[in-house]
C-alpha cells in the first residue's frame, strides 16, 4: 500500500480543500468516456467547520425526546412502497417512536395515511408494524366502531350513546402521503410542506433512475445495537472501508470517494467500484485487477480497461439474468456504489449492482430498526414480480444468516458494518472526551445532517 494515506495535511490548503491524492471520482468518469446522466457529472461540498460533535446528542434522552416532537412529526418518511398496497384495502402501518399510522388504499384507488389509533378511546386498529389486505373498512377491535377507508365515519355500535358526535368531526385523523419514485411517503406535520418541495434535487436526479420501475427483491428489518443517528453515520462515509472492509479496498476508490452537499435535505456520496483503489495503482496492473473483479482466467483485452471489461461482462451476465437491457448504462451507474441520503433517515442509491434502500428508525435512544430493500428493474416483459417478504432479524442476527441474503456478497458487506455498532455505541458510552471529531471532508455528509436536524430542533 503506498504510503501517502498515512501523509499530514498540507498547511497551504484551507480547511476542507485537501483531497486523496490519486484520480478523483471524476477523473475516474472521465476515464469511463460513457456519458453518464449529468447528476453524476456534478459535485457540491462546502466546508462546514470542524468542530467536534457532542455525543449527548445520541446518548441523551433529552435530546431524543427533541427530536421526537420537533423533527420525526415535521419531516416526510417512507413508510412502504406501492406495490405492497396494490389494491383497494390493501394496507401497511409505519412506526415512528410513539406514532403510528395506517396507510391505506381506498375504492377510489388512492393511497391515504391515518394515525393508527381509535377516536373513541384510543384503541390501535392495526398492530405495529402489520401489512395486509382486503380491508372494506377500518373497525376498531375495542368496542366496533368503524370508518370507511377514506376516513369517514361509518358506524357506531349503541348510537343512541352518543348524540354528542357529529360525523364530521368524527373522522379518522389522516395525516399527509405522497408517493416518490414507487414509495409512498407520510408526514405527521398536517402543515407539511409539499413532498416535492421537500425532496429538493432528489426528483431532478432520480428522473434518470425511476425507481417506480424496479420491485422488491430483498427487504429485510433489523435491530441494531446503538442510536439511530451513530448507525445511519456508519453508512455515509466510505472512509471506514480500510479498516471495516479490507478486502474492499482492492477494488473500490474508498478514499477518493466524493461526497456532495446538494442542499439541506439531501447529499450523496459517489464510491467508484471496479475501478481499483487510486492509492494502489502504481502496484498493480489493470490485468491483475481485471482478475482481481472476478475474470482470474481470462485475459484483459487490450483497448479496454479492466472497469471496462468488467462492466461489459456484467452488462450481459446481468442484463440476461435480470431480463433487462443494460446497454446503455454507463460504467458509473452499473457498478458504483452511490448513495442519496434524505434527511432525515432514508438512503436510496440509484445503481444497478449496488441496488440498495436504507431506512433508519429510532428505537428509544440506544437501539433502532434498520430496513433495507434492494430494488430492481422491472423484466422488460413489463410484468411487476410480487415484492419480496418482508424478514426480521433479531440483533444478533446477521444477515447471512438469512437464506435469500446469503449468495448476495452486501450481506457479507453489511454484517462487517453492523458488528461495528455494539462496539463503538459501549465506547460513546464510555467516552471520556465527550465528542466526534470529524475528517473535513469523508465525513461532511455527517455534519450537514447535523445541521439540518439543529434547524429542526431550534424551529
Ligand atoms: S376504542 Fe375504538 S371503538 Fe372504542
Ligand atoms: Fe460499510
Amino acid at each position: 500500500m503506498s504510503l501517502d494515506i498515512y501523509q499530514p495535511s498540507d498547511p497551504s490548503l484551507a480547511p476542507g480543500e485537501a483531497r486523496c491524492p490519486g484520480p478523483s471520482a471524476q477523473d475516474i468518469i472521465a476515464r469511463d468516456g460513457d456519458q453518464p446522466p449529468a447528476p453524476l457529472l456534478a459535485s457540491a461540498y462546502e466546508y462546514l467547520g470542524n468542530d467536534d460533535i457532542s455525543w449527548s446528542r445520541y446518548t441523551s434522552q433529552a435530546f431524543h425526546d427533541l427530536e421526537m416532537e420537533k423533527m420525526w412529526t415535521k419531516t416526510w418518511q417512507w413508510a412502504c412502497r406501492e406495490e405492497h398496497i396494490p389494491n383497494p384495502g390493501d394496507y401497511y402501518v409505519y412506526d415512528i417512536g410513539p406514532f403510528s399510522v395506517i396507510v391505506i388504499r381506498g375504492d377510489d384507488d388512492q393511497i391515504r395515511a391515518f394515525a393508527n389509533s381509535c377516536p373513541h378511546r384510543g384503541m390501535q386498529f392495526c398492530n405495529s408494524g402489520e401489512q395486509g389486505s382486503g380491508k372494506q373498512f377500518i373497525r376498531c377491535p375495542f368496542h366496533g366502531m368503524s370508518w370507511h377507508l377514506d376516513g369517514s365515519l361509518r358506524e357506531i355500535p349503541c348510537r343512541w350513546d352518543f348524540p354528542h358526535i357529529d360525523e364530521q368531526n368524527f373522522k379518522l385523523i389522516e395525516v399527509p402521503s405522497d408517493s416518490w419514485g414507487g414509495f409512498v411517503f407520510i408526514n405527521l406535520d398536517r402543515e407539511a410542506q409539499a413532498l416535492e418541495d421537500y425532496l429538493e434535487v432528489l426528483p431532478e436526479h432520480f428522473a434518470n433512475w425511476p425507481l417506480e420501475d424496479r420491485y422488491v427483491v430483498l427487504h429485510t428489518e433489523k435491530v441494531l445495537p446503538g442510536n439511530w443517528k451513530m448507525c445511519m453515520e456508519g453508512f455515509m462515509e466510505a472512509f471506514h472501508v480500510l479498516a471495516t472492509h479490507p478486502e474492499g479496498l482492492r477494488g473500490s476508490s474508498w478514499a477518493n470517494t466524493q461526497y456532495d452537499l446538494f442542499s439541506p435535505h439531501v447529499s450523496r456520496f459517489l464510491q467508484n467500484l471496479s475501478s481499483g483503489n487510486p492509492h494502489f495503482e502504481r502496484d498493480y496492473t489493470e490485468q491483475e485487477l481485471f482478475e482481481f473483479l472476478g475474470h482470474p482466467d481470462e485475459t484483459l483485452p487490450e483497448d479496454k480497461t479492466a472497469r471496462q471489461a468488467h462492466a461489459d461482462g456484467l452488462r450481459e451476465s446481468l442484463g440476461a439474468a435480470m431480463d433487462v437491457d443494460l446497454t446503455g448504462v454507463s460504467n458509473s451507474e452499473l457498478l458504483d456504489s452511490i448513495e442519496y441520503h434524505v434527511f432525515p433517515n432514508a438512503c436510496f442509491f440509484p445503481g444497478v449492482v449496488i441496488p440498495l434502500i436504507y431506512r433508519f428508525r429510532p428505537l428509544g435512544v440506544d437501539k433502532c430498526i434498520h430496513d433495507i430493500m434492494m430494488l430492481q428493474p422491472i423484466p422488460e416483459n413489463g410484468e411487476r414480480p410480487e415484492p419480496a417478504p418482508r424478514e426480521r432479524l433479531a440483533i444478533d442476527e446477521p444477515y447471512v444468516s438469512l437464506e435469500s441474503f446469503k449468495t448476495n456478497r452486501l450481506s457479507y458487506v453489511l454484517d462487517q458494518d453492523t458488528d461495528n455498532f455494539e462496539r463503538q455505541w459501549a465506547g460513546i458510552n464510555a467516552s471520556l472526551k465527550g465528542a466526534q471529531t470529524l475528517g473535513n471532508y469523508q465525513e461532511a455528509r455527517i455534519r450537514h445532517f447535523h445541521n439540518t436536524l439543529d434547524t429542526y430542533l431550534s424551529a
